[in-house]
């Protein structure tokens, strides 16, 4: 084997912490439905909410999904602030200046915790928030399996080792997601999430002026798209501007394949999805299909929203901070969770 190829595997199974897909039985469709029937009604509402203030709250919740999943886990480890002694990931490189909304998931939990104090976890409301902010964009709508309990800490070295850069190529994409189980078909549809939302000159001024150290811009940009982006992003730009990460940023829908076929991608790892053979084939079949990319999209939300890392946890009073330490406060842990039915990574 390769030395690369071997560094690699050690990075993800030594460095990377322990990430198990724990069945999906312990997670299920209206698990709150005795103790807070109307939890998910009251998730869609404040999301509802947020898409009439800001559009582009909504995606920005979304994508809390990806950050908080494949970080130890669906377990709201992403939505902790720092603490004097914990560094948690909101600073981590993937996260600052970049993840943003979280008022909006506050909104959520002060409603839900109005309604039934105790019961819903931040890791279920950001599985439930992320389904509702496709379907208010006009994307599929699903059932999501709940039950998760939130995590008591939080690291921000773990998200800087797992978390992709958007100068990731497809190879790179598919070893990262492979380790999570997730298909080279669940990364396009996963990343198909583009379809919403916007990313910062920071992410790409790399691929406009200096791709791959060459001095020159990405050639796989289509050139009047290039001449687009040069203008968003000039050398001197202020790097928190913005721009759409398809050509319509507020809808739910297959445009972003289309883009990509167009040489019309914004982030290095989306147009690598296109030029590289293993993921183009996607990547024109969901152009072409939009109910072909919804279908396996649910389907990659729903694996994606599995992932556990079987640790202790607990149901947050505030998604910002970890209850008391104390033990008596620590929800114990079902028994089914603990029934290793699980791959580990
Ligand atoms: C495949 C690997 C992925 C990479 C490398 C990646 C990278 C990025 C980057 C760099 C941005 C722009 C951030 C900025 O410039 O501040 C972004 C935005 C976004 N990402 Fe991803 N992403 C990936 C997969 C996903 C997945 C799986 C989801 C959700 C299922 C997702 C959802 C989003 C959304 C909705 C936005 C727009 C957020 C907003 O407007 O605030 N991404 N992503």
């Amino acid at each position: 084997m390769p030395r690369s190829q071997l560094m690699t595997m050690f990075v993800f199974l030594i460095i990377l912490p322990h990430i198990a897909l724990v069945s999906s039985s312990s997670l299920r469709p209206g698990y709150y439905s005795e103790r807070c029937p109307d939890a998910e009604i009251i998730v869609r509402d404040v999301m509802k909410r947020a898409f009439v203030r800001e559009p582009r709250s909504v995606a920005s919740v979304m994508r809390f999904q990806f950050h908080d999943c494949f970080v130890n886990g669906c377990d709201g480890s992403m939505l902790l602030d720092d603490t004097p002694t914990m560094l948690g990931e909101k600073l981590s490189l993937s996260n600052i200046n970049s993840l943003r909304s979280y008022e909006v998931v506050d909104e959520i939990k002060e409603a839900l915790e109005e309604k039934c104090p105790g019961v819903v976890s931040c890791a279920d409301i950001i599985i439930m928030a992320s389904r509702d902010a496709v379907a208010l964009t006009g994307g599929p709508d699903w059932e999501v399996r709940l039950g998760r309990l939130d995590s008591l800490t939080a690291s921000r070295e773990d998200a800087d080792n797992i978390m992709p850069s958007p100068r990731a190529n497809a190879t790179t994409l598919i070893d990262l997601f492979d380790r999570f189980n997730l298909s080279v078909k669940d990364l396009v549809a996963l990343s198909g999430s583009h379809s919403i939302g916007e990313g910062r000159c920071f992410s790409i001024m790399f691929r406009l002026y200096n791709q791959s150290g060459t001095g020159k811009p990405d050639p796989a940009i289509n050139p009047m798209f290039r001449e687009e982006l040069y203008n968003l992003c000039p050398l001197n730009v202020d790097q928190n501007v913005t721009g759409n990460l398809d050509a319509t940023p507020t809808l739910f829908d297959n445009q972003y394949f289309k883009d990509l076929v167009a040489g019309r991608g914004f982030l290095n790892s989306d147009e690598t999805l296109f030029t590289f053979p293993r993921t183009s084939k996607f990547v024109r079949l969901y152009s072409k299909d939009q109910d072909e990319f919804f279908r396996d999209f649910v389907e990659g939300m729903l694996k994606m929203g599995d992932l556990q890392s079987g640790r202790p946890g607990e149901i947050r009073r505030n998604c910002r901070v970890a209850n008391s330490a104390t033990v008596d406060h620590l929800v114990a842990e079902p028994q089914n969770r603990m029934e290793s039915n699980h791959k580990s990574i």
